[in-house]
């Protein structure tokens, strides 16, 4: 097949720490792109918080794509990537308070990959017994990385392996659980799970697990040969990544757009849209250096906090609130040059006088390029230019022109450093509230 032909392949994903309003764009390029025939998560599990609000009515996704919703009026199917981790008990937790709010997910809508590694009550119980231990405190507490570590130890157990016999499941989890009570008992000094208890969750959801179970791999790549579009919808953040992001502050997957690749399957060369979903300023839940970080006695951070709302999805915890920081900017363009921004929240900051963060130093020395030593992170400092804010509420804006001079200028240079146009601003939480560039 050529190509030439192919569909859209759109990535949406977030360069900086996560909650940028990635689900806002998500859902509305999945009703706005006629030719869209599926929308895939590829990594992360219900760590994500994905809010999509319409009129009165707030959606909460943590594993089900944010093109669900689209997908209940339009022929679309949103997809959970083999990149993904994921708790039965969880996603069908989900699945049923989205059905109570109206939404149906079912296998029409839903397709599972075969490869997903599932998080069984021994990884809950070593999240739980870590923290406890002392070890960071800062997770959603839903043991990603236990999740993805015992993947990488080569003890996972996959959705596809839960549904044919019974007594080899059985068997594939002896290893990971002996293993898993090892630490739990001589490590932590916590009691053992039992083997009961695993077999249990696997049997109570197995059954219904069965039917939504494909490859993804087929059906994503075939969904672009025939010319339809793909979207892949990213979770967590750039600086969150494993690999890339500040390490150990991080989460366990990777965020950025070519982990499409192993998280679905699909050839990173293949993306024609490579959007990143930019917030106005910064947040950052957990622990980490934020160096542009607003100081307590600023009143501007808490201001910023209770208008933007900014507390986890997940957690509840209050997010940390920063100035928008061009080094992390640059930092992404290096990595993965995005071919387009959407700008969200940029209402939050109405009525405020502005900064940017446009370097880093340590000591004397001007750094121009973001450090991946955590120890040359932590001592540096911010240099900032400041920016006259405006006054205007920009909530009804309904195009460029509507905004006010001053917030154009803010918008123009403060995501500069990505070197790609902006073609969408959000002007507020609803569905509606977008400009487009
Ligand atoms: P984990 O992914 O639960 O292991 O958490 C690791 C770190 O990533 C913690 O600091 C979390 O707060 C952060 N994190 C995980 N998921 C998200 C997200 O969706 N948005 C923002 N931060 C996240």
């Amino acid at each position: 097949m050529s190509r030439d032909k192919q569909g859209e392949l759109i990535t949406v994903t977030g360069p900086v720490f996560g909650d940028e309003g990635k689900a806002k764009i998500v859902d509305w390029l999945a009703w706005n792109n006629p030719t869209v025939a599926a929308v895939a998560r590829y990594q992360g599990g219900d760590n994500a918080g994905h809010t999509v609000v319409v009129g009165r009515q707030e959606y909460r996704f943590h594993y089900v794509p944010s093109g669900i919703l689209a997908a209940q009026q339009k022929k679309l199917m949103c997809v959970l990537g083999r990149g993904m981790v994921v708790s039965l008990p969880r996603l069908f937790a989900e699945i049923q308070q989205l059905a109570q709010l109206g939404v149906e997910v079912n296998p029409s809508n839903l397709l599972i990959s075969q490869g997903i590694h599932l998080t069984l009550p021994y990884h809950m119980a070593l999240e739980r017994a870590r923290e406890s231990g002392g070890a960071r405190k800062d997770t959603t507490k839903k043991a990603i990385s236990q999740t993805y570590g015992f993947a990488h130890l080569y003890q996972g157990v996959r959705a596809g392996d839960i549904v044919g016999d019974v007594r080899r499941v059985s068997q594939l989890i002896d290893e990971p659980l002996a293993w898993a009570n090892a630490i739990l008992t001589e490590v932590y000094g916590e009691l053992r799970i039992s083997k009961q208890e695993v077999m249990s969750e696997i049997e109570d959801h197995r059954r219904r697990l069965s039917p939504f179970l494909h490859n993804e791999i087929k059906f994503l790549n075939t969904c672009l040969d025939k010319g339809s579009s793909v979207i892949c919808e990213g979770a967590q953040g750039g600086m969150l990544d494993v690999d890339l992001g500040i390490y150990p502050y991080t989460t366990a997957s990777n965020t950025w757009p070519a982990a499409i690749q192993h998280g679905c399957g699909l050839d990173p060369r293949r993306i024609t849209r490579q959007i990143y979903v930019v917030k106005a300023y910064l947040t950052r839940v957990g622990q980490g250096p934020l160096v542009s970080e607003i100081p307590d006695d600023d009143e501007r951070g808490k201001i910023i906090r209770e208008r933007g709302h900014e507390y986890g999805t997940t957690t509840g915890r209050p997010r940390r609130v920063g100035w928008f920081d061009q080094i992390i900017g640059r930092f992404g363009r290096a990595i993965s040059p995005p071919t387009e921004l959407a700008i969200t929240k940029a209402d939050v900051l109405s009525g405020l006088d502005l900064r940017v963060c446009v370097d880093y130093k340590m000591g004397g020395v001007i750094l121009s390029i973001f450090p991946t030593s955590m120890i040359t992170l932590q001592a540096c400092q911010p240099i900032y230019q400041d920016f006259t804010g405006w006054d205007e509420d920009i909530t009804g804006a309904s195009c460029w022109d509507d905004l006010p001079s001053q917030c154009q200028n803010y918008l123009k240079k403060a995501p500069s450093c990505y070197g790609a146009p902006i073609t969408m601003v959000g002007t507020g939480p609803e569905r509606n509230q977008i400009i487009l560039v």
